[in-house]
């Protein structure tokens, strides 16, 4: 029975936001999913899990009407049935999605991004700005947030952004909401107030559907979980009394167990040395030593001036007092030129505008920065190197792809950023600082990459890993350091305590 007979059996039950069954989607050779089915209730905050590639994405390009289903699928929206959906005919429905790039005007203000959509789809007239701030003004109060009307987008953080693109969405009279990964590039304190804003939507009877790889969010967050392994459909299960364990398995059919790995490495040798690196309004007094073999976590809050402190140690800026050794050797990089020749690898938080050339092949990726060492005599890339390289790589990650000539921008998320790493990899470097390298990275994939990090520590390699995620930094590192306000101002053993413990102080 679908929803729309309970109604019209006049039982009261509302009908579901979205009931989807037998939907399929092959892209070439790829099936992306197979014979799914989907079912969202009124007002429901419903999660889709499951690991890089599962097909979560294409799901939710289906039902928004981004790509067609292959046919045989049944789809419903608010109990009536619709043989085709294109993405105007799915927000005519009061159906909105929150994209990763957040599909924002950079040069507009606050008010004219939330209201602007709403304004070009009535008849052409005046746009009176009084009325536009107050339509703005509207939202932002329904959400209980309060940001700047007249600040222009390009000077608000990630975090404000996406409370613009969700203003934005309501502005419209959304019923239904996808959020994929909207938490991907938030710290621990602004996810904390954008799951807020979810929570007050959903009372307000506003149906959320909810993409993230943090499982601790998902279980936070959501009443139900539709799980997806190699784009089928394992079930839907109530979130009350999952446990993130229960719910990896099923992502993955396997089980994971963390385990405190730390060691001590006081008598290795000093790969990297920094004593008094300061740089205003960014870090102070930095005194760092990482050693051959070590894994050093650095955590804290957002603002804390982590990334401004690994992107002086990749030359991408330059710090204003202090000194870096390298193997022992002084370095000062004038850019990351100098850095990734001296063996200075970066892998970062941001993979769509610091890691990877999005239109180019995957290939062509993997052996950007290593372009050097695969030229023959004559300069021209060796065909041979390039293709040992790339499949070398692609296969110690377990990246999933078609072929290493298709596009980077076919990946899925996950596989993006496992490039991102396999080309940093191949440039063989000494000191390799991974910057929240998990993001938008599903469990498998984590404990797969994790795996790897430990094997090049093992292989002599010295590891700064950066991250706000502590338990990522307290099950992965040898020492974990805690920087607030451009200093560090604590250091933690994780044989000696507690994973709580330690997440006590970093959140305190
Ligand atoms: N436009 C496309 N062309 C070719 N293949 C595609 C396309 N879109 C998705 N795919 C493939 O379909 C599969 C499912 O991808 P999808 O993006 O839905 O995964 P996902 O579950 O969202 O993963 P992630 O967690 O990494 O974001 C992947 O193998 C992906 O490479
Ligand atoms: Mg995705």
């Amino acid at each position: 029975m679908t929803g729309a007979d309970r109604d019209a059996a006049g039982t009261g039950v509302a009908a579901p936001a979205v009931s989807f069954a037998r939907v399929s989607k092959a892209f070439g050779g790829v099936r992306a999913l197979s014979d799914v089915s989907f079912e969202v209730l009124p007002g429901e905050v419903h999660c889709i899990a499951g690991e890089n590639g599962s097909g979560k994405s294409t799901l939710i390009k289906i039902i928004t009407g981004v790509y067609q289903p292959d046919p045989g699928a049944e789809m419903s929206y608010f109990g009536r049935r619709v043989d085709s959906v294109t993405p105007a005919v799915a927000r005519g429905l009061g159906i909105n999605v929150i994209w990763q790039d957040l599909a924002l005007f950079p040069q507009m203000t606050v008010a004219e991004n939330i209201a602007f959509g709403d304004i070009l789809g009535s008849r052409p007239r005046l746009v009176h700005r009084r009325q536009m701030r107050a339509k703005a003004e509207r939202v932002l109060d329904r959400l209980g947030v309060s940001l700047d009307l007249d600040a222009r987008l390009n000077t608000l953080s990630i975090a404000e952004r996406q409370i613009v693109a969700i203003c934005r969405t309501l502005v419209g009279d959304a019923r239904l909401v996808f959020m994929d990964e909207p938490t991907a590039s938030l710290t621990h304190s602004e996810t904390q107030s954008l799951l807020a804003i979810v929570r007050k939507l959903s009372a307000d009877g506003v149906s959320i559907v909810f993409v993230s790889h943090r499982l601790a969010e998902v279980l936070a967050i959501s009443s139900r979980v539709t799980v997806l392994r190699d784009g089928r459909k394992v079930g839907v299960y109530d979130t009350e009394g999952m446990t993130q364990s229960r719910l990896t398995e099923l992502m993955t059919g396997k089980t994971f167990d963390a385990e405190v790995i730390s060691g001590d490495r006081s008598a290795e040798r000093a790969v990297l040395e920094v004593s008094g690196l300061c740089r205003a309004g960014e870090y102070e007094d930095i005194d760092l030593t990482i050693r051959a073999g070590e894994v050093v976590g650095l955590t804290g809050l957002i603002g804390a001036g982590r990334t401004e402190l690994g992107l002086s140690l990749f030359g991408m800026t330059r710090p204003e007092r202090g000194a870096v050794r390298l193997n022992g050797e002084p370095v000062s990089f004038r850019s990351n030129r100098d850095a990734i020749a001296a063996g200075v690898a970066y892998v970062s938080e941001d993979r769509l505008t610091l890691g990877l050339v999005q239109p180019q092949s995957i290939a062509d990726n993997v052996v950007l920065p290593v372009l050097g060492k695969i030229v023959n005599g004559l300069d021209l890339i060796s065909t041979g190197k390039k293709n040992d390289l790339v499949s070398r790589w692609i296969r110690e990650l377990n990246v999933k792809v078609g072929r290493p000539e298709d596009p980077v921008s076919t990946l899925s998320g996950g596989n993006q950023q496992r490039i991102v790493l396999a080309k940093w990899l191949a440039t063989e470097p000494k000191l390799l600082i991974l910057d929240s390298p998990t993001v938008g990275v599903d469990v498998g994939a984590r404990a797969g990459l994790f795996a790897i990090v430990r094997q090049l520590a093992a292989e002599g390699l010295a590891i700064l890993l950066i991250s706000d995620e502590v338990p990522e930094v307290y099950f992965n590192a040898d020492r974990i350091i805690h920087m607030a306000g451009g200093r560090f101002i604590a250091s933690y053993d994780p044989r000696a305590l507690s994973l709580a413990a330690v997440e006590k102080a970093v959140y305190a």
